[in-house]
């Protein structure tokens, strides 16, 4: 290791009040990091990009710390332990973790660490950072936990072509429901009827969800998955049923605003006797090991598929998260960094 690089992106500016810019980072090269006692080395292959992390970028706007100016930026990717002094993490273990947006990490793997070891063998192991990732296990725990769909219930899941909404719809489906899409394009519409199984879809873009709603869910809304907030929510909130359950996933429509978006229709949860509770899945790490093995099987039969949006080098990691507040994301947007798996 030691003639290579370590190329990063750390944090330049704070994209306070406006979308994230390229020159919001800068690319640095430093020296491949040594380990110590009980570490371990992680060559990166693939990262994932997600909406959170213009979260990361301004002081106080998440759950997670923010980071100082000069931080390499925070995200997860999946990669291969390259050298280790640490019995529990061999060289050539493909794990996924917090690796930042650089070629190499160092870490322990320490319980709450968040570093896990790729133990499935039948997908591709860039799925551990979608499908068999945090994004997976988002769609499956939330689900299951706050969702608990019954057969035959309705589910309008909206973001439903991007990262986590893909699985979610498809879980749905598999659970027996009925599965709504929220989208933005005739493109996403067609492929989460053609391929995902959705029962029907809408383009928000169209300025008519709620006669759209209306006319797709007659009998009402069981389960809202939602990932996005905002007016698209509103809507939603008019058709609950009775006991509707909405998973509130994310807000993807309000990161950009200064002010949170005030819902009108909120007295709806009240009415209907509605649970809205929010999630992080950070929180369901007891879940993990279940979510992986039953997706697993479910895409070794043939039953579970995943949309991947893949771009390649580390030098594109600020384009492909400027691609997600663009819509430009089909299925989870990922960027391949070494290898050639
Ligand atoms: N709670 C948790 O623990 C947890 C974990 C993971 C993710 N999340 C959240 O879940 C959501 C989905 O995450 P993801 O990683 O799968 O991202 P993603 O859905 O792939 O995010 C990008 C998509 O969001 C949609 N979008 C962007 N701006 C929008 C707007 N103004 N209004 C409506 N839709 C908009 C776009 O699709 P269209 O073309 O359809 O507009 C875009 O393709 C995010 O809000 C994320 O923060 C939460």
């Amino acid at each position: 290791m030691s003639n290579a690089e370590n190329r990063q992106w750390c944090l330049a500016e704070r994209p306070i009040g406006r979308p994230v810019k390229e020159s919001d980072f800068s690319f640095e090269v430093a020296p491949v990091p040594k380990i110590g006692d009980g570490e371990f080395l992680v060559r990166t292959r693939y990262l994932s990009v997600a909406p959170v992390m213009r979260n990361y970028m301004i002081d106080g706007a998440g759950i997670e710390e923010p980071l100082a100016i000069g931080d390499v930026m925070r995200g997860r990717g999946v990669g291969e332990i390259v050298e280790s002094n640490n019995a529990d993490w061999p060289v050539g273990t493909f794990v996924q973790g917090k690796l930042g947006w650089q070629d190499y990490a160092v870490a322990t793997g320490k319980p709450g660490s968040l570093m896990f070891p790729i133990r499935q063998k039948v997908a591709p192991i860039a799925t551990g950072l979608g499908v068999l990732g945090m994004t997976g296990f988002t769609a499956y725990c939330s689900l299951k936990d706050i969702g608990q769909p019954k057969d035959g219930e309705t589910v309008v899941v909206s973001g439903a072509l991007g990262g986590v909404g893909n699985i979610a719809v498809q879980l749905a489906r598999l659970m027996g429901c009925k599965v709504i899409g929220i989208a933005g394009s005739e493109e996403k519409c067609r492929l989460l009827e053609d391929k995902l199984g959705c029962h029907a879809t809408i383009n928000y873009k169209n300025g008519t969800l709620e006669e759209d709603l209306k006319r797709v869910a007659p009998n009402g809304v069981d389960i809202f998955f939602d990932n996005v907030g905002g007016s698209i929510l509103d809507a939603v909130l008019l058709h609950l049923n009775r006991y509707a359950r909405i998973i509130c996933c994310g807000r993807i429509s309000e990161y950009l605003n200064d002010e949170p978006y005030r819902l009108r229709n909120w007295g709806q949860v009240g009415h209907n006797r509605a649970t809205m509770r929010g999630f992080f899945v950070y929180d369901y790490e007891p879940m993990f090991e279940e979510a992986e093995r039953v997706m697993a099987d479910w895409i070794a039969a043939g039953e579970l598929t995943y949309q991947e949006d893949r771009l390649d080098g580390l030098e594109m990691m600020p384009t492909a998260l400027m691609r997600l507040y663009e819509g430009k994301n089909v299925g989870k947007q990922i960027v391949h960094v070494s290898g050639d798996d």
